[in-house]
């Protein structure tokens, strides 16, 4: 049987495409953009996406990415004010997120070990995360981050693996109304529950279920 050459050649033209999409978004991640302003993301976010817990940067590695795309969208928009993000995602065309998200995705997850149970009952933190304040509605945050803050598809992101500064700094800005971004607003509810205590004691423990 012949293969018309007009479908070899769409072939060739796809498989290329694919080649320079992914090579792309390895590029941009090391060297930036199209557009100057696209800083390299590699500065901020740690050579393998792992973030800097020292700046605050949050981890990329292994978050989805259409959690990722939005992300950049609503930065953009001003939905999530991000001052130092800012410039930079309105630099990137959606060519070039969709390129980077995807190899970001498709890097290795934080290994959290699973855990269930409250060791001590004084652990506000631990409380927190495993069973919610529900005197004040607020649920667990495992309910809709999953298993030791491990994130569930789309829509839900991973804690465990981000810095604590990032994870304190996202609820602050729930808290103050800066990041508004969140369907229904099931973040701004759990968020302002918190008292500042518990939103220090809650972020230092996802941070800390990914050290040894
Ligand atoms: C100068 C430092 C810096 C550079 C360079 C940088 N970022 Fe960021 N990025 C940040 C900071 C800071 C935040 C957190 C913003 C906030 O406070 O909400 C962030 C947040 C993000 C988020 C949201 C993560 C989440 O968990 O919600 C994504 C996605 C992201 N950056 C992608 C990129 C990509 C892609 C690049 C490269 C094109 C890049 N960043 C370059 C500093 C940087
Ligand atoms: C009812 C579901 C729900 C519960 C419970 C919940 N979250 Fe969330 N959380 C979300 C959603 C949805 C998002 C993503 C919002 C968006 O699209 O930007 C999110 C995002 C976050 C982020 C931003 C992560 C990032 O990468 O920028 C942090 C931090 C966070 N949640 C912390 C918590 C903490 C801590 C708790 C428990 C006290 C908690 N969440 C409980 C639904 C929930």
């Amino acid at each position: 049987m012949k293969i018309p050459s007009r479908a070899l050649a769409g072939a060739g033209a796809l498989i290329l495409a694919l080649q320079v999409h992914a090579a792309d978004g390895q590029k941009i991640y090391s060297q930036g953009g199209a557009n100057p302003a696209a800083l390299a993301c590699v500065t901020c976010h740690g050579a393998n996406g792992e973030g800097m817990a020292a700046g605050g940067f949050p981890r990329l590695a292994g978050l989805s990415a259409a959690y990722m795309r939005k992300q950049l969208e609503d930065i953009r928009s001003g939905a999530r004010s991000a001052p130092v993000m800012q410039p930079l995602a309105a630099a990137l065309t959606d060519e070039e997120i969709a390129a980077v998200t995807e190899i970001l995705a498709a890097l290795p997850a934080v290994d959290v070990p699973l855990v269930t149970r409250v060791e001590k009952a004084d652990d506000l933190g631990a409380q927190l995360a495993l069973r919610g304040a529900w005197a004040r509605n607020i649920p667990e945050c495992v309910s809709c981050h999953g298993p030791s803050g491990i994130g569930v598809g789309d829509a839900f992101p991973a804690l465990a693996g981000q810095p604590a500064q990032y994870i304190a700094g996202q609820l602050q800005a729930w808290r103050q109304g800066t990041r508004k971004n969140d369907p229904n607003d099931l973040m701004g509810h759990v968020a302002r529950g918190l008292t500042d205590a518990e939103v220090q004691a809650v972020s230092e423990y996802f941070a800390n279920l990914s050290q040894p």
